[in-house]
């Protein structure tokens, strides 16, 4: 649709010249707290926290008349609660897989119904809510988070359920057991006050309520004196000049969790605090006063070091020691909070140490999972019975994207597009940031910049390159723009408090209404513009950015809306506002599915996100700055994401506010290169920034990170395999491959890029500071670029030029490449393979290779190539993995990809006579030799003196097929 002129003129241009300077005015500023609210501001929050303290104070009282118990369990965990609330009496029943409880403050005359299930992998599931509310609460967050909409969970069967009731110190106690093969799980729950444990094979792992924090604002009358101040801020509330009304009275409800064992918790995202999260109650060295907020909201220049909620979350929680790891995931998009403090307890005492957390919730029904692990991969098991997986990517999306806001215009995109052919530098991906449409109104070109969208994709395709154009979830309040029209005639938008007109207020475009996405009709009719038929001149080359989703209203309470306007089902924001940017990602996404005649993966980025955005694209964190703390923040940022299940994830490189040096952009993109979602991106305010900017010897040096990422996409898209499969994290904290290594458990700085990479990130300026590095587990690492090995448990310093990176493979991996080097990934498709094989000190080596279309969904009915590759004494086997079934699928697929062979195979770390100058070769029962050639690491990159040359022999042209069984020996 062409817009003329005149309209464009009529963009609220003084509101965004006023917007856009005020955010200019920020550039290069830290966060403006007064914005958004501190614990103490939100009263829901303020209420929890005074709750807490009170019971704190009063278990610490000597003779505390109002502790029920100061029980201690057989194993010595001890409940120190004096809760107020109770079981009623003969009120516990087992029903099925489900235990059901009325419980009861002890003041309070309003029953609350509690339902505690077990499913089949021992993950126990509570819900709670009152037992007849006065109104509806919120009660379908579940139905847009969890798998199948949370309606066929798989519940353990009945049959496998025992519970027995005893009286243990003085308390009755119900035990529900659960066995499920080798693994014994119970809970066991005491009646007066009401506690809750969950052991695992006998052990304590998590507590609840025996801080005695658990507290449910129960639905009640509006006071009908108009006295409102019966709960500190329950009926209204002033943050600035926002006073947020609250239709049905105080609501919330909280919980305290507590990781008995435990040391270190790990997830919620998306904060900026270490990898390990920090005491939030003050007190130790570097601990926050405010807990860790859940809460998407739009924070440009987000400050580092903080509990702060910035642009998405996940309320999913692991809590990991030496021999167990274990999780919870909180199911509930309102407003939360947690606090995390914690009793170290390293003694010799039968007290171990414990993880307190306080979750707090501001509306809504309470629903909590307890996955029991014990190993990491049976708690990502467990979190994949109940959240749907990450779904196969579009292959191009692992490639490098290019962004900026803006490219300017047509022949910008096309001379930036041409630059990277000139520079020998691969990328995948062209963005275009708002300025492309007509004054920010989504679904329209601004034709004097860009004068033939379609030529322009089609010269990019030509290429083997994409295109991103953004659009924001706010539409622009303009009766002359059909989308704002249709939403406006058809009422889809969000309404306003009483649930009467569009709410209206600011963003990009001037005076903006939102879609209401939980409406299924505008979710649709939004999904809908992506059509070809909808969307002038796209085409299927062109992908979606969702930005501002958070949402972000620049004239709302913190930046984002009012509490109390009106969704559809006359639900208020309140209870649905951390679902907003997911639930457009959704319809992004369907609608991108619909627009094809044959089901091809959609790509797209988002930047607000919640439980199961996973299962729509991709997400970055928003806008950093061009600085090393940033930079190095990136990397617990993205591991809190992939921790918490939202794995495919990344950072502006380079840094979008601000200019970075030569060398912070060059230490950027090779840091970039192992982020899962690799894309550079700047704020229009900033000097261009495209990797060859700086000329020699930086464009070098970035060129080969981009092709670093590009030799080991083969490598990145069988990982997402395994992530969509296991729900294992794409890069994961280094103690989740090395589970019983304490020094691991806040390591940082280092990280795992699946099981087999590790990257040391340099993230300091000063090439001649060391860097420490850590090689954990028993087995060598070999320096992927030189082949060094270094033994296991060494721990040692590296002094890395600026043309270096610290990137090593575990002795004992497989890893698959390839080695030509291409201007985008779409000409990778049919290139030959390189395996590299790192042997472990009983020469062993065991990897993996998946390859499928890349773009269809035909793997789903077997049409992909999964390989297991094992290396042993002289010998390289190549297997079907199981998953590889002979269909009709299978079969065509393997047509396809005939042809595509192993070109080298390179063998690191083995010790092999000279005189081996052949191997064998056994392929579809023939027989052939071809040639081995030996090479010795020389580069030693080590501070100190360790000389541990590889030797390294290369297997040339063995020409297998790589959809055959085949074995290779020499
Ligand atoms: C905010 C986003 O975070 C940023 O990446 C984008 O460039 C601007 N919005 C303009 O669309």
């Amino acid at each position: 649709m062409k817009l003329n002129n005149s309209l464009r003129t009529r963009t609220s241009t003084l509101f965004y010249l006023a917007a856009t300077a005020s955010l200019l005015a920020k550039v290069g500023q830290a966060v403006n707290h007064a914005n958004f609210k501190t614990c103490e501001q939100s009263a829901f929050a303020r209420r929890h926290r005074l709750f807490a303290d009170t019971m704190a104070k009063k278990a610490a009282e000597p003779n505390n008349k109002n502790a029920k118990s100061s029980s201690s369990s057989a194993d010595g965990s001890t409940h120190s609660a004096s809760s107020p609330y109770s079981v009623i009496d003969s009120s516990v029943h087992l029903d099925g897989h489900t235990v059901t409880a009325s419980v009861q403050h002890e003041q309070a005359q309003v029953p609350l119904h509690f339902e505690i299930a077990f499913l089949k992998s021992g993950t126990v599931r509570i819900c709670v809510q009152e037992v007849d509310p006065l109104v509806p609460r919120y009660n379908e967050a579940h139905k847009h988070i969890l798998r199948d909409k949370g309606s066929s969970l798989p519940y353990a069967s009945p049959e496998d359920i025992k519970m027995a009731t005893e009286a243990v110190n003085g308390l009755v106690t119900h035990t529900v057991s659960y066995v499920n093969g080798s693994s014994a799980f119970s809970v066991r729950m005491t009646e007066n006050p009401w506690t809750l444990e969950y052991l695992v094979n006998g052990k304590p792992t998590m507590q609840l309520n025996t801080s005695g924090l658990f507290h449910f604002e129960h639905l009640r009358q509006r006071p009908a004196d108009g006295n409102l101040d019966d709960v500190d801020g329950g009926w209204e509330e002033t943050f600035n000049n926002w006073t947020d009304h609250k239709r049905r009275g105080p609501e919330s409800f909280g919980l305290d969790i507590n990781f008995y064992g435990f040391e270190h918790v790990y997830g919620i995202p998306e904060h900026t605090s270490p990898l390990s999260l920090k005491d939030t109650r003050g007190g130790g060295e570097g601990a926050y006063n405010q807990p860790y907020r859940i809460y998407n909201l739009d924070v440009f220049n987000y400050q580092l070091d903080s509990p702060m909620a910035i642009y998405g979350s996940l309320p999913f929680m692991l809590a990991h020691n030496a021999e167990a790891t274990v999780g919870v995931f909180w199911v509930n998009s309102s407003e939360t909070w947690v606090d995390v403090t914690r009793k170290l307890n390293r003694g010799g005492s039968n007290q171990q140490s414990v993880v307190n957390t306080h979750w707090f919730s501001e509306s809504g029904t309470m629903d909590v999972f307890l996955l029991p692990g014990p190993s990491t991969a049976d708690v990502y098991r467990q979190y994949l019975e109940i959240s749907e997986q990450t779904p196969m990517p579009r292959e191009f999306a692992l490639g490098y994207h290019q962004c900026r806001w803006n490219y300017e215009d047509q022949e910008d995109v096309l001379a930036v597009s041409a630059k990277f052919r000139e520079h020998s530098i691969p990328y995948d991906v062209i963005w275009l940031d708002v300025e492309y449409t007509v004054g920010k109104r989504y679904f329209t070109w601004d034709y004097d910049k860009f004068p033939n969208p379609l030529d322009m994709q089609q010269e990019l395709a030509r290429n083997g390159h994409k295109l991103v154009t953004i659009s924001d979830p706010h539409i622009m309040v303009d009766n002359d723009y059909h989308i704002w029209k249709e939403g406006n005639e058809n009422g889809y938008f969000i309404k306003n408090i009483g649930g009467l007109g569009n709410y209206e207020a600011s963003c990009w475009p001037g005076v903006s209404s939102w879609v209401d996405f939980l409406d299924p009709a505008a979710s649709k009719w939004m999904g809908a513009q992506y059509g070809l038929d909808k969307f002038p001149e796209s085409t299927t080359d062109m992908f979606v950015w969702n930005d501002m989703n958070e949402p972000a209203v620049f004239d709302g309470p913190e930046h984002t809306m009012d509490k109390a306007l009106i969704q559809h089902g006359g639900w208020e924001h309140r209870d649905v506002h951390n679902l907003y940017g997911m639930m457009q990602q959704r319809s992004t996404f369907e609608g991108l599915l619909a627009r094809e005649p044959i089901a091809m993966r959609p790509f797209l980025l988002s930047r607000s996100f919640y439980a199961g955005s996973q299962r729509y694209g991709a997400i970055w964190t928003g806008d950093n700055t061009a600085s090393w703390g940033y930079l190095r923040a990136s990397i617990p940022m993205l591991l809190g994401n992939n921790i918490a299940g939202m794995h495919f994830s990344g950072a502006d490189v380079g840094g979008f506010f601000g200019n970075p040096d030569p060398e912070l952009l060059t230490r950027w993109f090779q840091l970039g290169a192992w982020y899962p979602f690799f894309r550079g991106h700047a704020h229009f305010n900033t000097e261009r920034r495209e990797p060859w900017i700086f000329g020699e010897p930086y464009v070098s040096y970035i060129r080969n990170a981009i092709r670093e990422r590009y030799r080991l996409l083969p490598h990145w898209y069988t990982l997402f395999r395994e992530t969509s499969l296991t729900g294992m994290p794409l890069i994961r904290p280094m103690w989740m491959n090395f589970p019983a290594e304490p020094d691991l458990f806040a390591e940082q700085d280092t990280f795992m890029v699946g099981s087999s990479i590790m990257v040391a990130a340099i993230t300091r300026p000063d090439t001649s500071i060391p860097v420490d590095v850590l090689f954990p587990g028993e087995e060598p690492w070999y320096d992927m670029h030189t082949h060094v090995a270094y033994p296991a448990q060494l721990a040692t310093q590296f002094v890395v030029d600026l043309a270096n990176t610290l990137v090593f493979a575990r002795g004992g991996s497989i890893i698959p490449t390839r080695e030509q080097q291409r201007q985008s990934s779409a000409y990778m498709k049919r290139d030959p393979f390189t395996l590299y094989v790192y042997v472990d000190q009983a020469g062993f080596a065991a990897g993996k290779l998946y390859i499928d279309d890349g773009e269809t969904y035909d793997y789903q009915s077997g049409a992909f190539i999964e390989r297991e590759l094992t290396f042993l004494g002289s010998k390289l086997v190549s297997r079907a993995s199981p998953l590889t079934k002979n269909t009709s699928a299978y079969q065509t697929f393997v047509q396809r990809m005939s042809g595509i062979n192993v070109e080298r195979i390179v063998v690191v770390g083995l010790a092999v006579a000279h005189n081996v100058t052949e191997a064998v070769v056994v392929e579809n029962k023939t027989t052939r030799t071809v040639n081995v050639s030996h090479s010795h690491s020389s580069k030693i990159v080590a501070a100190d003196t360790i000389s541990n040359n590889s030797p390294c022999i290369v297997i040339c042209n063995p020409a297998v097929f790589i959809g055959d069984d085949w074995e290779i020996s020499f």
